[in-house]
């Protein structure tokens, strides 16, 4: 069955704002930020620390953290590296993401690493996160296509999720950085690590929408028992590392579908599609998502 509830990993103030062209200002970031918050997003993903120069969009995260770090809700930050989690520390983090790759291609042209080069990097961050008391977020990328490799065999995935999970984080969520999943390789996927011993309850999922399918997939894993969703307002996004990657699955569409099957998020659709719409202001270009249109159009 579906579960009754899903957590909705809001990522749109990082995946989405990683990727835009213009400097977007980091009060407009905070004011995105907070009023994701107040539409009932329970977890916002609100930056990166990584280093500046390769992500030059979030390299305000001294400035915006501060701005956002009393809000009442989640606010998870990425960090690749014991230097990243220094400074997540001292601004009062609670929360952190790092994010490996199951490609070598990825894991080169996002964090100038081998796969395994990049978990040792992960493991002594990790560690000090946890013993300071921070949840741990593992991100995996390509989990289903990678733009050089084409098809990543789902053994390969298995292999560096269970190499987070040992790691100790909480949470793992399989990236599909591309969007070239379809159902049935995420059922498949799902199943090969539950036999792997990585049960479903810490398995969160990340569909970015380039070929459409971001919404089936999600489906296909809220039948598996998946309960936790990344999703990001409006559609933002993309990865700067990954040719062809578009916008996340938008938040708005995903709300439309579990609000119709009576699953609870907890997020104000309105106010949330009006959020959006102001972002698309300060963007200067609509947004893509088709929820966000409808219920926009006047
Ligand atoms: P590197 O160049 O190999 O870094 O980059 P290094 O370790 O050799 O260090 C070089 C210099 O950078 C040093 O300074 C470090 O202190 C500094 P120097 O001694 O030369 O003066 N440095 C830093 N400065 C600030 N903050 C830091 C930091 N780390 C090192 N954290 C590195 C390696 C991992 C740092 C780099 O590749 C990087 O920052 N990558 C981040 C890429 C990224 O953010 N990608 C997007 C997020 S992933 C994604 O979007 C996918 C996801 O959405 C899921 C999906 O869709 O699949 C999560
Ligand atoms: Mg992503």
């Amino acid at each position: 069955g579906l579960p009754a509830r899903v957590r909705i990993h809001e990522v749109g103030a990082r995946d989405g704002l990683q990727n835009e062209k213009g400097a977007v200002p980091t009060e407009v970031k905070a004011e995105f930020v907070r009023r994701l918050a107040a539409a009932g997003l329970g977890t916002v993903e609100a930056t990166s620390f990584v280093h500046p120069k390769w992500v030059p969009q979030l390299a305000d995260a001294e400035d915006l953290f501060p701005l956002v770090r009393d809000l009442p809700v989640r606010l998870p930050v990425l960090v690749p590296n014991e230097r990243g989690l220094d400074r997540a520390l001292a601004l009062g983090a609670r929360e952190i993401a790092v994010f490996a790759s199951a490609t070598e291609s990825f894991a080169k042209a996002n964090l100038n690493r081998t796969v395994d080069e990049s978990l040792a990097l992960f493991a002594p961050t990790v560690v000090r996160a946890i013993e300071a008391g921070l949840k741990v977020r593992g991100y995996l990328s390509m989990c289903f296509g990678d733009p050089w490799e084409g098809p990543v065999p789902v053994e390969q995935v298995v292999r560096v999720a269970r190499a987070l999970a040992d790691m100790g984080c909480d949470e793992l969520s399989l990236g599909d950085t591309i969007g070239v999943a379809t159902p049935g390789h995420v059922e498949a996927l799902l199943t090969a690590l539950n036999e792997a011993g990585v049960p479903t309850s810490r398995i969160a999922v990340h569909f970015h929408d380039t070929y459409g399918q971001a919404l089936s997939n999600t489906l296909a894993a809220l039948r598996h028992g998946v309960s936790t969703v990344d999703a990001s307002a409006g559609g933002l996004g993309g990865c700067p590392y990954a040719k062809s990657a578009t916008g996340n699955l938008a938040t708005e569409d995903l709300v439309w579908m579990l609000d119709g099957l009576g699953i609870e998020t907890g997020v104000d659709l309105a106010a949330l599609t009006a959020t959006s719409v102001w972002m698309a202001e300060q963007l200067g270009r609509p947004s893509p998502s088709r929820t966000v249109r409808a219920l926009s159009h006047k």
